[in-house]
C-alpha cells in the first residue's frame, strides 16, 4: 500500500496513536503534517506505554523513517523531551527522524500568549491545550514566525526574535514586564534545545517527493480530528491548523495526490475536550460511564473529556470532506454491557429535522440530537480477534454504521494493546 492517510473523524482522541502504530508496520515512512504538541497519541507496545505529542507514532518501530513536515509547529523543548524519553526506553531516532526546516517553532511567548488570550476571552474561551499552537500559527501567517531553518544563523535568529517580541510588546503593553516576552529569556531557552534539533533538520518536502517517486509506502498521520479543523470544524472552537486530508500536500510540500487509502478513525461513541458545540453530549450518568470506562481524560492536559453518543450527521460530513474510504472503529469494548445504545441520525433545529451538518456554528449550537436506539450486548469484546466472534448486536451496530455512512468498517479496535484489532473483510 504505497500511500495511506489516517485521519480522526470526530473531535480528536479517536485513538489515532494505536491505529497509526498498527498500520505503520507496513509503512516505510510515517509523516506528521499538522498541529504540534497539542496532540497526544498513546501507543502501548511490548516495551512500554508511550504518549507522543510531536513525534510521529511510527517512531516506535525501529526501522521506520519519520517526518515532521512543513505544516507542524514544533515546541523544541517538548521535541527534545520526547527524543530523550525514547532514547531512555531504548528507541533511537538517529538517522530516521527528519524535521522540516520550514516548520515553525513554538517559543515560551507563544505558550504564555495562548493562556493570556484564553483569559481575555472570559466566557468565550476555546479551551485550548495551552501549548502555544494558535499564537505560533498566527505568527506563521502574519509572516513574523521563526522557522527551524533560522536555528542555523544565530545572529539572524536573535534579530528575528527581537523584532517579533518588540512588536508584540508594543501591541500589548501589559506584556512588557512578562519574562516570557523578553529577548534573553527566549534566546537562552532556544539555545538549550537547538543543538539537539539541528542534525534532524532537512528538506522534508524533497525527502517525501523522492519517497513517493520510488514507490515507498508512506503513511500520513493526522492529529486532532476533522471537527477541529480550522476551516471545516466547529470554528472558532477548533485548533489552528487544517486537520483534513486535503491539507496534506500543502503542508508537506507535495503536489496534490489521491492516496491509495484514506482511513477515517471513528470512536464507537463521541468525545470532545475544550469548549464548543457537541450535539450528542451526555451530561448525565451515561456520560460518566463512558468517561470512566473509556478512560476519557486528555493525554496532553489530563482534562476530563466530554462524552456522548455517536453522531452520524457530523460523521457523514467528516467522511466526505476527508475522502475516507474505510473506517477503523476504536473502543468498541467501552460499549460492552450497555443495554441501550443511541445513535444520532439527525438534528432537530427550530422544529425541523435536519440531516446535513450545518455550516453555521450558531445553528449547530441550537441543534438537538434525534436518536435511533439499538440494543447493546452483554459479553466482553476485548479478547476477540475475529469479526464473526463479536456478539450479534455488536455486529449489527457496525452494520448500521456501514450502511448509514456508506463506508466499510475495515478494522475494529477492542482495546489499547497492539493485538486487540479485528480485521474485518471488506
Ligand atoms: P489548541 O489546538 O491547543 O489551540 O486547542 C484548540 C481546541 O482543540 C481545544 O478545544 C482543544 O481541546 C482541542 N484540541 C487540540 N488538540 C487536541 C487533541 O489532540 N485532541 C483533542 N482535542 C484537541
Amino acid at each position: 500500500m504505497p500511500v495511506r492517510v489516517i485521519v480522526g473523524c470526530q473531535w480528536g482522541d479517536e485513538g489515532k496513536g494505536k491505529v497509526v502504530d498498527y498500520f505503520s508496520e507496513d509503512a516505510d515512512v510515517v509523516v506528521r503534517f499538522q498541529g504540534g504538541a497539542n496532540a497526544g497519541h498513546t501507543v502501548i507496545t511490548e516495551s512500554g506505554d508511550f504518549v507522543l505529542h510531536l513525534l510521529p507514532s511510527g517512531i516506535l518501530r525501529a526501522e521506520k523513517k519519520c517526518v515532521i513536515a512543513d505544516g507542524i509547529v514544533i515546541d523544541p523543548e517538548q521535541l527534545i523531551k520526547e527524543i530523550i524519553f525514547l532514547r531512555d526506553m531504548g528507541v533511537s531516532v538517529k538517522g530516521r527522524l527528519f524535521i522540516s526546516g520550514k516548520a515553525h517553532l513554538v517559543f515560551p511567548y507563544h505558550k504564555y500568549y495562548d493562556k493570556y488570550l484564553e483569559k481575555l476571552r472570559k466566557g468565550k474561551a476555546i479551551g485550548t491545550t495551552g501549548r502555544g499552537i494558535g499564537p505560533a500559527y498566527t505568527d506563521r501567517v502574519a509572516r513574523c514566525g521563526i522557522r527551524a531553518y533560522d536555528l542555523f544563523d544565530e545572529e539572524l535568529l536573535k534579530a528575528k526574535l527581537d523584532d517579533n517580541l518588540k512588536l508584540k510588546r508594543s501591541l500589548s503593553p501589559d506584556l512588557n514586564q512578562v519574562e516570557e516576552f523578553g529577548l534573553k529569556y527566549n534566546f537562552d531557552w532556544i539555545n538549550r534545545f537547538k543543538e539537539g534539533m539541528m542534525d534532524f533538520i532537512k528538506d522534508t518536502s524533497k525527502i517525501l517527493q523522492n519517497a513517493l517517486v520510488s514507490g515507498d509506502s508512506v503513511l500520513f498521520e493526522g492529529a486532532q480530528g476533522m471537527m477541529l479543523d480550522v476551516d471545516y470544524g466547529t470554528y472558532p472552537y477548533t485548533t489552528s491548523s487544517n486537520t483534513v486530508s486535503g491539507g496534506i500536500p500543502v503542508n508537506c510540500g507535495l503536489a496534490p495526490f489521491i492516496p491509495d487509502e484514506t482511513i477515517g478513525i471513528v470512536k464507537a461513541y463521541t468525545t470532545r475536550v475544550g469548549e464548543g458545540p457537541f450535539p450528542t453530549e451526555l451530561n448525565d450518568e451515561m456520560g460518566d460511564i463512558l468517561r470512566k470506562r473509556g478512560r476519557e481524560f486528555g493525554a496532553t492536559t489530563g482534562r476530563p473529556r466530554r462524552c456522548g453518543w455517536l453522531d452520524f450527521v457530523a460523521l457523514k460530513y467528516a467522511l466526505k470532506i476527508n475522502g475516507v474510504n474505510s473506517i477503523a472503529m476504536t473502543k468498541i469494548d467501552v460499549l460492552d454491557g450497555i443495554e441501550r445504545i443511541l445513535i444520532c441520525d439527525g438534528y432537530r433545529y427550530k422544529g425541523k429535522l435536519i440531516r446535513e451538518f450545518p455550516n453555521n456554528i450558531n445553528i449547530i449550537e441550537e441543534c438537538k440530537p434525534h436518536y435511533i436506539e439499538v440494543s447493546g450486548w452483554e459479553s466482553e469484546t476485548s479478547s476477540l480477534l475475529e469479526f464473526e466472534d463479536l456478539p450479534q448486536n455488536a455486529k449489527e451496530y457496525i452494520d448500521i454504521i456501514e450502511n448509514t455512512l456508506e463506508v466499510p468498517v475495515s478494522h475494529i479496535s477492542t482495546g489499547p494493546f497492539r493485538h486487540q484489532m479485528i480485521k474485518k473483510c471488506k
